[in-house]
């Protein structure tokens, strides 16, 4: 994704007032030298959520959602980094600097202006078609599947002719390249140098994204013609494993906290022209990453709805996994009949549909993973274990992990520590096989609940981030090997660089894509608005228990290097007078 340049950002957060942005989406009421208000983003009868003009951020002390005004922008619109820019820029006439591109020898010379532009022209193009004398057998197989024809606009269906060169023609009529033409996917080279239309005879589906922009199209054959639908290639604008059919409207349906996930076009405006707005699909490409990327940033719930037969049963179960470590729960929905969802609320109606039985996705996958075993048998319940458990060793997010254990025991109807300790004697093994350490030590089924930063060098950059006057003493007091999470190490480099200012702190953060973990950045807004009783007291203990800490490992690495070497016979007194020294260097600090 490409960057605009730091001036400009920087420029523009502090012409966008965030005072000014927030309250022009939820009522800001003062309070004290900050604003407050219910939090939109969770549901709250207080407000917890402050924004503070002079910090120019704000934060909820309720859900822990904070930052500068573009993480304002991209949390309330569900936007990206750039989207948000390109939104607040927009609203105060900033006009926007060109993108620093990494040009790839293919797209060179072509503007992603003119693609966005091109593919906005087709669709009206087709669209209009489709309402002319030759479009009338396709818009009449529209209505015949129910389409009125305010659905047939709300989704600017259309029609391209069964002609070689119409739409060509038209757009080089309109000063469109070849190049920019064959770039757009909408055209083919022909064989005798020239091009021709990509797609002929077939109703068109223009393929919005996000921000609602036509990228690409998915044209279905009228008649015999294979295959039944053809899509726009990838192309800059439009890759498919980034996009999701019907986003750009279910995207104003994130009220329920869900979207169905169906197959096809047809799926979604099936369900769409029966009062059911919270779906999407993906375009003629397995589901994957990118779409559990795209949606974690509308809704917290998947309901995938998928045929019954075999076909059906695989791909679902390929989605729940993909799903189980990430933060989306999934909910299985099959229809009778082999039935596709359009049929069947043309058929039933939307009451009926919604009505429907959903299965956990995690009960799902255990009841499809046992049919295989013999569950009576006991070496093959173990296997039936094993294959569980391989599917959730790797979730970093011990709740999550921890969620899914319960719901194996309960399934297997044994209680959580029985089967706590099933697993933890599958790690032992298992991390023997890959020589795992980490996870070997790691207790298991322990929550760890706390992910926020903790220890003395949490508390030292907290102290240097609220009182300046203490940053050069931390900055000389800490070192890599201080951090437990390389994250919060991250992060304190990015602070260090940014010569403190809190605003552009974040939107540095944000705009250099910092891998920086989301549990870091909130406990970050978080100690933006704390306070410290005594930092003289405070950088006095933390550095003690900063230095306690580094002689601590020191004593435990030197312990092993003299017993491995008296092991072999070899000389240890140097090291054990090291040893010593260390020993009583922590006495007389504790002391
Ligand atoms: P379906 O054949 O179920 O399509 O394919 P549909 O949307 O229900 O259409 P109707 O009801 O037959 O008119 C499901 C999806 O698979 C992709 C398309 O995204 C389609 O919507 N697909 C299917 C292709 O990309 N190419 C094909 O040839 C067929
Ligand atoms: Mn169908």
């Amino acid at each position: 994704m490409p960057i605009y340049p730091d001036r400009f950002i920087e420029e523009l957060r502090l012409r966008a007032d965030i005072v000014d942005v927030v309250s022009s989406y939820v009522p800001l009421t003062r309070a004290g030298a900050n604003y407050k208000a219910l939090c939109p983003f969770h549901r709250e009868k207080t407000p917890s959520f402050i924004v503070s003009p002079e910090k120019q951020i704000f934060h909820c002390f309720g859900c822990g959602k904070g930052g500068n005004v573009f993480g304002f922008v991209m949390e309330y619109e569900k936007v990206s980094f750039p989207e948000a820019v390109e939104l607040l820029a927009r609203k105060y006439n900033m006009s926007l600097p060109k993108r620093e591109r990494h040009s790839t020898g293919a797209g060179q010379g072509i503007s992603l202006r003119n693609l966005y532009a091109i593919n906005s022209f087709a669709a009206n193009f087709y669209h209009k078609n489709l309402f002319s004398k030759q479009g009338r057998a396709a818009l009449e197989y529209l209505r015949s599947r129910g389409l009125d024809i305010e659905v047939i606009k709300r989704f600017k269906l259309g029609y391209a002719r069964n002609e070689w060169d119409e739409f060509c023609s038209l757009a080089r009529d309109r000063k469109a390249s070849d190049k920019l033409l064959l770039e757009s996917g909408l055209v083919l080279a022909s064989e005798k140098g020239g091009v021709h239309d990509r797609f002929r005879n077939r109703i068109m589906f223009p393929v919005f994204d996000n921000q609602s922009r036509v990228v690409g199209f998915g044209g279905r054959s009228l008649g015999e013609e294979q295959p039944k639908y053809l899509n726009t290639p990838d192309t800059r604008i439009f890759k498919k494993s980034n996009l999701l059919y019907g986003l750009n409207l279910a995207r104003h349906h994130t009220d329920k906290g869900y979207f169905f996930l169906v197959e096809g076009y047809m799926d979604v405006i099936g369900l769409n022209r029966c009062g059911i707005g919270n779906v999407v699909a993906c375009l003629g490409t397995v589901f994957g990453e990118g779409h559990i990327r795209l949606l974690s940033r509308y809704v917290r719930q998947l309901v995938l709805v998928f045929d019954p037969d075999r076909a059906g049963i695989n791909a679902a179960v390929r989605a729940i996994r993909l799903l189980l470590p990430t933060p989306l729960s999934v909910q299985v929905l099959f229809l009778p009949g082999g039935m596709d969802p359009d049929e069947y609320v043309g058929k039933y109606g939307r009451d009926s549909f919604l009505s429907l039985e959903q299965i956990d996705g995690f009960e799902f996958l255990m009841e499809t993973i046992s049919k295989k075993y013999d569950m009576s048998d006991l070496k093959q319940k173990s296997l039936f274990f094993k294959e569980l458990f391989e599917l959730i060793n790797d979730i970093e997010n011990s709740i999550i992990q921890t969620g899914y254990l319960s719901a194996i025991a309960r399934f297997v109807g044994l209680k959580d520590y029985e089967l706590a300790r099933e697993f933890a004697s599958f790690r032992k093994k298992a991390s023997i096989y890959k020589d795992n350490k980490r996870r070997f030590s790691e207790n298991v089924v322990s929550v760890v609940g706390n992910l926020r930063p903790k220890g003395p060098e949490a508390e030292l950059i907290k102290l240097a981030v609220l009182y300046p006057e203490y940053r050069n003493e931390v900055k000389n007091l800490l070192v890599p090997t201080d951090f437990e999470d390389t994250d919060l190490w991250e992060l304190w480099q990015v602070i260090l660089d940014v010569d403190f200012d809190i605003g552009r702190l974040q939107a540095r953060v944000q705009n250099a894509k910092a891998a920086i973990k989301p549990e870091i950045l909130s406990w970050f807004n978080e100690i933006l608005f704390s306070e410290v009783a005594d930092p003289e007291e405070m950088i006095y203990t933390s550095s003690k228990v900063l230095l306690d800490k580094r002689d601590a490992k020191k004593i435990k690495v030197l312990k092993e290097i003299i017993r491995n070497r008296s092991e072999k016979g070899e000389d240890t007194s140097e090291l054990l007078r090291e040893l010593d020294a260390l020993l009583k260097k922590r006495r007389d600090r504790i002391g």
